[in-house]
């Protein structure tokens, strides 16, 4: 959450600035803020709301030829969104408290930030706004003697928590220095400036050359130079990469919303997903499991770990490997487990990490948590070389391309089918027979990308049945089985980007309570696939509702009679094998959210409240 980009060099500071923050405004947009060398003054402009109103501010405030400064976008954690929590922030200037001038920008968050407040208050400092990152200001600002990166490493010894940072310091209009404990942060080298950013995307347009930072690096960049040191200040030599994606990946193209273009990629990354992965023979071969086989062999007993979509499709996983692997299997939430005293799991049990950024703070404590009893883990991961991917160093990545738009939906998909795949990859180092319908199975794999395009070419049916259902306050979504944790999905998407209330609840469990909220003016939606080995418990739940005057939208099977008579609206998906029917069912959901979003006038890719990246607890 929260985003960091820096320049400094010979080229003018503020676009690259402003274009960096606009690539990084998903991970954060409630306020901005930016800080640079004006003629060696440093000056702070930063404003509640989005990074055009920065944009134009600056604009006007700032002379266009400055070559060094920091900026940030926010999701605010302490203290409300306005401007003075904002950062950039700076010191008490009293001269005193204070021994330098500072302006600062931190993603991350302080586990100890009440007692850092009542020692900066105690030695005099004056605080200024309500954030945990202004501490790190006075902090630091009052070790310094003559060594920035000293004073950084004095200060940050007092610090529990994460951050990463970036930081001006009076009389070195020339550099930027930096920081990095849980929190990422890259360095981008050019012949015309270096940049510091959380996240390379900010930077990618000017240059492909990297540094990846690791937790306890600290230094600083000027124009033509760096240093990383550790907090030994023994020098860091990190390696030089070569950025392997290009930006058009991040540009939304010819679609609306970055929501629509990475909902419409899902043919072509599940394709992504399966090559070279399963194989003509029908066998399946995954890299990065490989030279693992005689651990995962011994694993009798999985969990997967995740938050919000992640672990949805850890729900469904469980299903994979108890139904199609043989194995006992369960799933964790992350911040669940993160907080659990003393979890126990049965001798030989595996961890399946699942996470699109690989950041998300609650999965990285769950993580902590496994590794100090020296549990094995393993990523299922979509981004490379991120923090979970690294904790985990073993794992499976799911290919999905980089995801922008804060809901997520190709990765979902892609994490199905890689844990599926696993699920079958299981199956067979264990010398189990083959499954019955084995071959029907994976010809139906093989044809997914093809029926998912399918099901994107019906939007207008899907576009027609938001039209209807739009001005409903409230939704229930039933499935069972595979489809209990699609209603889970598709309702969570409704929630958070059309911000309407939507329960996602087993079928089974509708009578146990929620089938008191039916009435006329609450719908529901009913994952009812055919195939669906439940169908006729399903179809009673309909039938259920029917009764209570329930208005009922199914998404059911082509050629389905018998269900398109006792629904109101159908939305059709292809005839599929029941254990791959979350990856055509949950589409038109993603969907099916996304235009009632657009017709209640909401901006589907910045849902209020949300960011990409959930790096805090
Ligand atoms: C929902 C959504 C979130 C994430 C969750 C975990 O659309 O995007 O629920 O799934 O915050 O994020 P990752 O997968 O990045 O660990």
């Amino acid at each position: 959450m929260c985003g960091i980009v820096g320049y400094v060099g010979k080229e003018p500071a503020l676009p690259r600035l402003i274009s960096g923050l606009k690539k990084l405004e998903y991970r954060g947009y409630d306020s901005a803020g930016l800080a640079v060398f004006d003629d060696k003054e440093l000056c702070v402009i930063k404003q509640a709301g989005s990074v055009n109103g920065l944009e134009t501010t600056t604009q006007k405030l700032c002379r266009p030829n400055i070559t060094a400064g920091i900026a940030h976008t926010r999701w605010a954690t302490h203290g409300e969104p306005n401007e003075t929590n904002a950062h950039p922030h700076r010191g008490c200037g009293n001269g005193q408290a204070c021994k330098i001038q500072i302006a600062l920008v931190h993603n991350g968050t302080l586990d100890n930030f009440e007692t850092l407040k009542s020692l900066v208050l105690k030695r005099g400092h004056v605080l200024r706004s309500e954030t945990d990152t202004e501490l790190l200001v006075h902090l630091i600002a009052e070790v310094y003697k003559d060594d920035p990166v000293l004073a950084l490493r004095t200060a940050l010894q007092q610090v529990q928590g994460t951050f990463g940072l970036a930081v001006l310091m009076a009389g070195f209009s020339d550099r930027i220095f930096f920081a990095r404990n849980g929190a990422p942060l890259a360095l981008g080298l050019s012949l015309k400036g270096n940049f510091i950013a959380s996240d390379p995307l900010a930077f990618r347009f000017y240059t492909d050359r990297m540094v990846n930072l690791e937790d306890g690096n600290l230094g600083w960049i000027s124009g033509s130079d760096y240093q990383v040191v550790n907090m030994n200040a023994d020098k860091v030599e990190n390696e030089v990469e070569t950025i392997p994606w290009s930006l058009e990946t991040a540009e939304k193209g010819e679609h609306d919303h970055f929501m629509s273009k990475e909902i419409k990629e899902q043919p072509q990354v599940l394709t992504q997903a399966l090559r070279g992965r399963l194989l003509d023979d029908g066998t399946v071969k995954l890299g990065g499991l490989d030279s693992h086989q005689e651990l995962l062999r011994m694993m009798q007993n999985h969990v997967f770990v995740g938050a919000g979509t992640s672990l949805n499709a850890g729900m469904i996983s469980k299903i994979f490997f108890q139904e199609l692997a043989e194995l006992s299997a369960d799933w964790e939430s992350a911040s669940e487990l993160a907080n659990q005293k003393r979890p126990i799991f049965p001798v030989q049990t595996a961890f399946w990490a699942i996470s699109q950024s690989g950041e998300t703070k609650d999965l990285l404590d769950a993580l902590k948590t496994l590794k100090q009893q020296d549990l094995p883990c393993f990523g299922i991961v979509n981004k490379v070389g991120s923090e979970i991917a690294r904790l985990t160093g073993k794992g499976v990545y799911i290919h999905a391309g980089m995801e922008i738009a804060v809901a997520s939906t190709k990765a979902f998909t892609n994490q199905l089918v890689t844990l599926f795949l696993i699920a079958m990859y299981l199956r067979q180092i264990r010398g189990l027979p083959k499954i019955n319908w084995h071959d029907r199975l994976l010809a139906d794999l093989r044809k997914l990308p093809l029926l998912v395009t399918e099901v994107l070419n019906r939007e207008n049916e899907i576009i027609d049945a938001a039209k209807r259902y739009a001005g409903y306050p409230n939704f229930l979504y039933l499935g069972r089985g595979v489809n209990y944790p699609v209603a889970l999905e598709g309702a969570l998407k409704l929630k958070e980007i059309a911000y309407v209330n939507a329960i996602g609840y087993s079928a089974g469990e509708m009578k146990h309570g929620p089938i008191a909220l039916i009435d006329g003016g609450f719908p529901t939606l009913v994952i009812a696939p055919k195939q669906d080995d439940y169908y006729s418990q399903i179809t009673t739940n309909i039938q259920q509702i029917r009764s209570r005057r329930g208005r009922i939208i199914a998404v059911a099977t082509d050629g389905d009679d018998e269900i398109k008579n006792c629904v109101d609206d159908v939305i059709w998906i292809p005839q599929i094998d029941y254990y791959l029917t979350p990856i055509l069912a949950v589409v038109p959901l993603q969907l099916f959210a996304y235009h009632i979003a657009r017709l209640r006038g909401l901006n589907p890719d910045k849902p209020r409240n949300l960011a990409k990246s959930v790096t805090v607890k």
